[in-house]
């Protein structure tokens, strides 16, 4: 059993990280963690995409070699996810060596299976997507349909790589794996484009035009297709093919003991034709084993409004993580977007999302641990804790469900649900006039039990969303900072732990306001 092997998209290494990034990143490290916490083996890659005519030209802007621009933005994003506690295992770079000669035994593979030829190339060159558009395709025939902006004519020679002779194939792989791509409607995105005839794809860009890229291995005159490189670190950091492979090596052929196949690449819907199509046909050529699934998650959008540096609207995660805390924004991000859909994001929404935080779940935790010491001095009674029993049973089964479905959304939502579950029963068992009452001593260890129970097994269910205050939580609870499996959930016990209060893991009172 290799182990669960997820993935992001590289980021382009041309710009600082904004919420599109983080939500990607953040819903990777929240599988990542419950995979973890189910006891699984994981690998969870992502990394930065440093070649290509963007990073060439937005260097020479800044008048920086184009190295020096991806160091650079290789470490901030590296430094945002740090600081969002970004589980990753390996953290890829399209410059380093290790993938530069991958990249090119992957070529040389399918040069030497016969799958790529030299033709010329007539077509629009957008630049910001780093994609051809067809006459057709073309916005005002002048502009790029996906960004915009103009694109621009160009004509030259460029290697192909046979991706029409894998069309059959490729449908075939969707249509007998209905899970292969989700939600539906993006499977049925990619079955919609497959149903007109798969063109080649071009595979290089010559040296006179672009200079930073991987050398063909079979002409140093041209530089790899920025996405084909891109899409091959997915492979180098499987560990499937040494860096000195020759393209007849085992690891193409049996991956075995390896990270490949990918369990599990999570991409935006913008970038389905380079990981549905592209992708699975390449590795096709080389004989490798498709990735086992593909989740396109949808787009953020500011109030109405598409994200961009040029309408001034672009989120930036880290901002909100020093007003609110990195949790804050991590669970807004991924609470709000239905897996899978697009959402938009708007202040009023974030602020509405952390009083979640701070009302249902902070305000319960609080309330249940100052009782608990008030009442009992800090040790939870060992005394009947079922009183929630059902509905804990049912949301931690929905829950499974939701996770094993990638819906985390409402996985999430689910658990919030409990803890409002449990803020009702506070009120309707009134542990106050319990305490009243020496005669109901036994109804009151029962009701504090019962609560600590239930938040133990909310800290368990949000801790791979929230790992930094589900772990404090976990502590304050007397769990230890690493909260129960969802297997240890089914039998927790936990008459005669010591609780401690804390300060506000979501405090009311927001900072600047
Ligand atoms: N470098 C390529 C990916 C290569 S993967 C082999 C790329 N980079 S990117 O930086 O432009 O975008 C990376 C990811 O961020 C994509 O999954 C994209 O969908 C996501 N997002 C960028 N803007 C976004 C939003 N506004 N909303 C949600 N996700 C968005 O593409």
């Amino acid at each position: 059993m290799k182990g669960y092997y997820l993935t992001t998209p590289i980021y382009y290494a041309t710009g600082e990280p904004h919420i599109g990034h983080a939500y990607t990143t953040f819903l990777a490290d929240t599988i990542a963690r419950y995979r973890r916490q189910a006891g699984e083996k994981v690998r969870f890659l992502t990394g930065t995409d440093e070649h290509g005519q963007k990073i060439q030209e937005e260097a020479a802007r800044r008048d920086m070699e184009p190295l020096e621009l991806c160091d650079q933005m290789a470490e901030r994003f590296r430094a945002a996810w740090d600081r969002m506690d970004i589980s990753y295992d390996r953290f890829i770079r399209t410059t380093e060596q290790e993938h530069v000669a991958i990249v090119r035994s992957f070529l040389t593979r399918l040069h030497e299976r016969g799958l790529i030829y030299e033709d010329f190339y007539t077509g629009w060159y957008c630049v910001h997507e780093e994609r051809y558009w067809t006459k057709k395709d073309l916005v005002d025939g002048e502009n790029c349909p996906d960004c915009g902006r103009p694109v621009r004519e160009i004509e030259e020679k460029n290697y192909f790589f046979r991706m029409s002779r894998f069309q059959a194939d490729l449908i075939r792989h969707i249509e007998e794996n209905p899970d292969w791509i989700v939600p539906e409607m993006r499977r049925n995105e990619v079955l919609g484009f497959l149903q007109n005839p798969l063109s080649d794809l071009s595979i290089s860009r010559p040296r006179t035009r672009l200079k930073w890229g991987v050398p063909l291995p079979f002409d140093q005159d041209h530089v790899t297709y920025v996405w084909v490189d891109a899409l091959i670190n997915y492979v180098t950091a499987s560990e499937a093919i040494t860096p000195d492979a020759h393209p007849d090596e085992q690891g193409f052929t049996d991956p075995a003991g390896s990270w490949w196949p990918a369990s599990l690449h999570i991409i935006g819907k913008d970038i389905l034709t380079t990981h549905a199509v592209y992708w699975p046909t390449l590795l096709m050529g080389v004989g490798l084993p498709l990735p086992e699934k593909i989740l396109a998650h949808g787009w953020w959008v500011v109030g109405e409004a598409k994200m961009s540096k040029s309408l001034g609207n672009v989120v930036d995660p880290l901002a909100l993580e020093e007003e609110f805390g990195k949790d804050a924004v991590r669970w807004y991000l991924v609470r709000e977007m239905p897996t899978g859909h697009d959402a938009s994001y708007t202040p009023e929404r974030f602020l509405a999302r952390y009083e979640e935080l701070a009302n249902i779940l902070g305000n319960l935790a609080s309330r249940v641990i100052s009782m608990v010491e008030r009442y009992r001095e800090g040790i939870v009674p060992s005394a009947r804790a079922d009183g929630l029993h059902e509905v804990e049973a049912r949301t931690v089964h929905r829950y499974e469900d939701a996770m094993e479905s990638l819906r985390i959304h409402e996985a999430l939502g689910g658990a919030m649900e409990l803890a409002r579950e449990a803020n009702g029963y506070v009120e309707n068992r009134e542990p106050w006039a319990q305490a009243k009452d020496p005669t109901r001593a036994d109804d009151l260890d029962e009701t504090l039990a019962t609560l600590i129970h239930t938040l133990t097994i909310l800290a368990a269910l949000l801790f791979p969303a929230m790992p930094t205050k589900m772990g404090e939580l976990s502590e304050r609870l007397g769990s230890g900072a690493a909260p129960p499996t969802l297997a240890e959930l089914a039998t927790l016990e936990v008459g005669g732990r010591t609780v401690q209060q804390g300060p506000p893991l979501f405090p009311r009172v927001l900072p600047g306001s």
